[in-house]
């Protein structure tokens, strides 16, 4: 047995003491990963776009006993991220343990009519905003000589895979991107002590899916009913395993991409064969 084997298994994913800067934090999947670092015992440094964040953000404080700030920044732009990341690190009194790159944009437009702008603005706020944060998160434990991790968010869209009803090609090469990049950060960082990972959400209910109630409602649908455990999911489905990844309950995961899809990534339950096959398979089923 080692010597960890005496440790109560939960203590093992506390955050206590520890402070994490999260990009995208101001609502959806981001605000939810800071709520969830904050019940364990963490201080959160969150960085939005958005003017404010959502109002329960003044709630933290008082209600988990931790420090909690808020920098309004654009990741795009590298003064502005640069700067927002420093004041975060003040905030939280000169030292962070680790962060969660959650910024990110959609998209629903077909290759034959993407527009440049857009599509390079995309890859900028997903690929390059998550690469410079990861960066600034590494360089700042690599100075100060602290042991972290780093949680990227990729996507189910990451995997390879086309989702029928969604033309989002510049995205799912975005966070394939991000995807790709677990691996090589991995090998490089674990010198310093660091680990990087990213989790793959599936269809989660949040700000970003909301607008394709009204937008896409076929998507919604596709993704509810082709799902194995039958429904979307919630930023709260994704927020433990982000937790555990920042956690010393993680400590021998590096390189890795934690897909949670609600079984979607394997197969899908509206999935039959077209013409002859789907009447082999009646006749050979009955
Ligand atoms: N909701 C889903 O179904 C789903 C599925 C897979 C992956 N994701 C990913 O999860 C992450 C969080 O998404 P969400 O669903 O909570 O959506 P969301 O829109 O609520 O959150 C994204 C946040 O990123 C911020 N942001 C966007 N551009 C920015 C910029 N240039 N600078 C700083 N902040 C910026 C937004 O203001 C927003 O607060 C994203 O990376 C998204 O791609 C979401």
């Amino acid at each position: 047995m080692s010597e960890l084997s005496d440790i109560k298994v939960t203590d093992r994913f506390s955050l206590t003491g520890k402070a994490f800067v999260i990009t995208g934090g101001a609502r959806g999947i981001g605000f939810a990963t800071a709520k969830a670092i904050a019940q364990l015992g963490g201080s959160v440094a969150l960085i939005d776009v958005l003017d404010k964040p959502v109002d329960e953000f003044d709630t933290l404080t008082k209600r988990f006993n931790v420090k909690a700030s808020y920098q309004r920044a654009d990741i795009t732009d590298q003064k502005s991220l640069e700067t927002a990341f420093d004041e975060s690190v003040k905030a939280m009194g000169g030292q962070i343990h680790g962060g969660v790159c959650g910024a990110g944009i959609n998209i629903n437009q077909p290759l034959i009519e993407a527009d440049w702008d857009y599509s390079l603005k995309l890859l900028q706020v997903n690929l390059m905003g998550t690469y410079w944060t990861a960066k600034l998160i590494a360089k700042h434990l690599a100075e100060t000589k602290t042991p972290g991790s780093i949680v990227c968010i990729a996507s189910l869209s990451g995997q390879g895979i086309h989702i029928p009803v969604q033309d989002a090609a510049i995205y799912n090469a975005s966070k394939a991107g991000i995807k790709g990049m677990m691996g090589p950060l991995a090998v490089e960082l674990g010198k310093y002590g660091i680990r990087i990972n990213s989790v793959s959400p599936g269809a989660i209910h949040s700000p970003m899916t909301a607008s394709l109630e009204q937008d896409a409602p076929q998507l919604l649908k596709w993704f509810k009913d082709a799902a194995p455990v039958q429904r979307m999911g919630v930023p709260e489905d994704i927020t433990p395993t982000i937790c555990l990844l920042l956690s010393d309950a993680g400590a021998f995961t590096t390189g890795a991409d934690m897909v949670i899809t609600g079984g979607i990534h394997a197969g899908r339950n509206d999935f039959v064969l077209p013409g002859e096959g789907a009447q082999w398979l009646q006749s050979a089923t009955k």
